[in-house]
């Protein structure tokens, strides 16, 4: 677990690094890729060995019996998460964007809306809107410097046309852990307007240390089980995205049944490679992993956060969770083209642009903190300094 080690991606077809240039004219050269949620970090070693066992035997025909691969999951909710799942409640899709489009598939129709609270993941808004849904923005205030849910406001909002609303808890970009009482109030939500409720729990294992735990919707709203669906994965845990796989927990038979009918049209099965990592991760060995990656980006949070801190204009909205700091440049007074042409020109940093995760995000950059500590170091002072000027 060298989390200071340096590994060169250039060259290894990483999104990251290798289409930073392409993307945001961030210089390949000596350009820091800070944006696609992906971290520079090895995972632990047993997916390692998952991987090179499976190579070293050489025959990559379909995977069968997936009894060691669901019990894993089985295991780190229960163990981790405090949620007893019954294996069958499992679905296994091609990662959690492609979970979310099933979804939308299975449960909505063309012309359908789909609420969303914003700031939020950016590919939630593409994939409604590129399966013909209408996205359905509810913006969420922010209160002593976070993010909180007005549901009052939103109830207003509602026409009856929303069949389904989609949370992101914990929640990328804010970094909020969302209470009980907030998740409860979302359930409730859901039932007044009648919508199916998909959580997409990607982020449930990336929590700092000392901050609240991570409540799985189903354990906070036990009530809501007939209209819900959980996603998460070891992708975003273990950085192990390119494996594309994620679960769709689905508890309720109906609702289950009418997904697996969907994914069964679309001959949707898994990728064996990914099943072999994720049964590897989810061990007490890559529990231990998680738990060091966490202690570890807790420190890159505070030396980042720190001169972010020491810039005026600048604010980074205290994390939680996630390993993406959500940096509002709103105090400077200057324009988006000017403060982003700032960061991405003058301090070579490629970061994700606020108004890509919808209304609320205009004025906002998201950073991603998974780098090796020397690296968090070397972004925060090239923010320093081409901002130098403002202090
Ligand atoms: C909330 C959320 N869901 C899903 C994903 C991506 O999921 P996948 O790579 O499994 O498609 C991300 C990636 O950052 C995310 O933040």
């Amino acid at each position: 677990m060298d989390f200071d080690e340096i590994i060169d991606r250039h060259g290894t077809h990483s999104m990251k690094w290798d289409r930073m240039e392409a993307l945001y004219g961030v210089p390949a050269a000596d350009g820091l890729a800070m944006w696609v949620a992906d971290m520079d970090f090895r995972p632990p070693a047993c997916v390692t060995e998952a991987v090179r066992r499976m190579a070293d035997h050489g025959i990559y025909g379909y995977f069968g019996d997936d009894t060691a691969y669901l019990e894993a999951i089985r295991w780190w909710l229960a163990e981790r998460h405090g949620w007893q799942v019954a294996p069958e409640w499992i679905l296994t899709t091609h990662g959690l964007v492609n979970g979310t489009g099933m979804c939308v598939d299975t449960w909505t129709a063309p012309g359908d809306g789909v609420v969303l609270f914003t700031p939020v993941y950016h590919a939630f808004a593409k994939v409604i809107r590129a399966a013909g849904r209408e996205v359905v923005e509810c913006e969420m205030p922010i209160e002593d410097g976070r993010y909180v849910l007005d549901i009052a406001a939103w109830d207003a909002q509602m026409t009856g046309r929303e069949r389904m609303v989609i949370l992101c808890s914990p929640h990328n970009p804010g970094g909020r852990v969302w209470s009980r009482e907030e998740l409860r109030a979302v359930a409730d939500f859901a039932a007044r307007h009648d919508l199916i409720l998909v959580s997409d729990e990607i982020h449930q294992d990336l929590v700092f240390p000392g901050a609240p735990r991570h409540v799985p919707m189903p354990v906070a709203a036990p009530e809501a089980l007939d209209r819900m669906v959980v996603m998460n994965a070891t992708t975003k845990t273990f950085n192990i995205a390119g494996a594309h796989l994620g679960n769709v927990i689905v508890p309720d038979e109906r609702l289950r049944a009418d997904l697996a009918q969907r994914m069964l049209g679309l001959g949707i099965s898994p990728n064996s490679f990914g099943l072999h990592m994720a049964t590897a991760a989810y061990s007490p060995e890559g529990a231990a992993w998680v738990d060091a990656l966490m202690a570890y980006v807790d420190g890159n949070r505070k030396v980042f956060d720190a001169t972010v801190a020491e810039i005026p204009g600048l604010a980074s909205m205290p994390l939680e969770a996630t390993y993406l700091a959500w940096v509002d440049f709103s105090g400077t007074g200057m324009s988006r083209e000017d403060f982003t042409a700032r960061v991405e020109q003058g301090a070579r940093i490629a970061a994700n642009h606020g108004p890509t995760f919808g209304t609320g995000g205009e004025s906002w950059l998201r950073f991603n903190l998974a780098m090796p500590r020397a690296r968090v170091e070397e972004a925060a002072a090239r923010l320093a300094d081409a901002f130098s000027d403002l202090q």
